[in-house]
């Protein structure tokens, strides 16, 4: 039911929004998370929220790499980084959630600020540099919590100069991938934190090569998606599609935060190296990737579109490149939870205009 939708954004905008952008952007984002648990804890919350703010269709259900997704949409990774509310997330309306980035050692985060807005730019400004409560401890909340929605968990290795060498990091993400192998139903792997001690050092061949060797030893049957950097290159591209063929890897999150300044789509100026920008920023640089990689592996590789989908025509633009599964996280904080709800909406009627009967059908219909 969406009919409550409407006003509810229109209260998000006019109320909630002004309120929560004129205080510091991680105090606003803690104080909603807050409220997202405790709204997930309480099931009349979480009924009433379900049937003023979600939407369903059959058009919209799938089934991909063996998981049933009620619709496309989901939460990303980095919005609730430790699972603290992920039983509030289907009745929002979301098809599956990602929490993390999980790493072995919990790790403050970095220097403040973590959290930039640019509201020219419909950007945030990232730096967090995983900030977690480490895998130990959230392994231990996901355990309990009951959802019927897809989960996964995004894993990276922790933000330490410790952890940074290639042997070290390979432990560190073996350890969690171990460790939440009985809880959640889909693994990302995250190699494209742009924020952290070392880099991205996953995205050379020979060092991915080594990695995913690594994990694929371990015993579990969820898929494994890995996460990467909009920033690198096709060829890049290519030697992580190739990787992924021989390390039984089921797809791609496409993608992360840009680390890129000289984007004419950043309205704002002066802004420091360290962090990476989201939203629409990001839009352009994550629609080459799914197209690049929709091109080399068709339908035979999940591809989960993501970055500055603000529209149902975002959304519909990276199924159009090769997307079947979609996320967001920086539309959420722009336009409020009613999106979900109306992309959905949206999407539902976009795919039933062009006489589509599911998403596979119109998957890549731009290339
Ligand atoms: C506040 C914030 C925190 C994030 N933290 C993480 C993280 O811990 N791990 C990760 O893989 N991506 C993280 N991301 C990246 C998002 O998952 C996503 O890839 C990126 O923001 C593009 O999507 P968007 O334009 O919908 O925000 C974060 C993004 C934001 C805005």
């Amino acid at each position: 039911m969406i009919i409550l939708n409407t006003p509810l954004n229109f209260g998000y905008k006019k109320i909630a929004k002004p309120y929560l952008f004129s205080k510091d952007p991680e105090w606003a984002h803690d104080k909603t998370l807050a409220s997202a648990k405790t709204f997930g804890n309480i099931l009349p919350a979480r009924w009433l929220i379900k049937h003023t703010m979600s939407y369903s269709s059959n058009l919209l259900n799938q089934t991909v790499d063996s998981l049933n997704f009620q619709n496309p949409l989901g939460l990303a990774a980095g919005w609730d980084k430790d699972g603290q509310a992920i039983k509030l997330m289907s009745s929002l309306g979301f098809g599956f959630t990602e929490v993390g980035s999980i790493t072995k050692h919990a790790y403050q985060g970095n220097d403040y600020p973590r959290l930039t807005r640019l509201p020219k730019s419909k950007s945030i400004l990232v730096n967090y540099g995983l900030k977690n409560q480490g895998v130990d401890i959230i392994y231990n909340r996901l355990r309990k919590a009951k959802i019927n929605i897809p989960l996964g968990t995004n894993v990276a290795r922790t933000n330490s100069k410790d952890c940074a060498d290639d042997r070290k990091s390979i432990e560190d993400y073996c350890y969690s991938i171990e460790k939440l192998k009985t809880t959640g139903d889909y693994f990302t792997i995250n190699i494209s934190c742009p924020n952290t001690f070392g880099g991205q050092p996953f995205h050379q061949p020979d060092r991915l090569n080594l990695l995913l060797r690594e994990i694929e030893t371990i015993k579990t049957n969820k898929p494994k998606y890995l996460k990467i950097s909009p920033d690198i290159s096709n060829r890049n591209i290519e030697e992580i599609v190739n990787l992924a063929y021989k390390h039984n890897i089921a797809g791609f999150v496409c993608g992360n935060l840009t680390k890129k300044r000289n984007l004419n789509t950043i309205y704002e100026t002066n802004l420091p190296q360290e962090g990476g920008l989201s939203g629409a920023v990001v839009s352009e640089l994550s629609n080459n990737l799914i197209k690049t990689i929709y091109k080399m592996t068709g339908n035979e590789k999940t591809i989960i579109g993501l970055g500055g989908i603000f529209t149902a025509e975002d959304a519909w633009q990276k199924i159009g490149l090769g997307a079947n599964l979609l996320q967001l996280v920086t539309g959420l904080i722009y336009e409020g939870p009613g999106l979900v709800g109306l992309i959905n909406k949206q999407l539902s009627k976009k795919l039933s205009e062009n006489n589509y009967s599911n998403i596979e059908q119109a998957r890549g219909f731009l290339i």
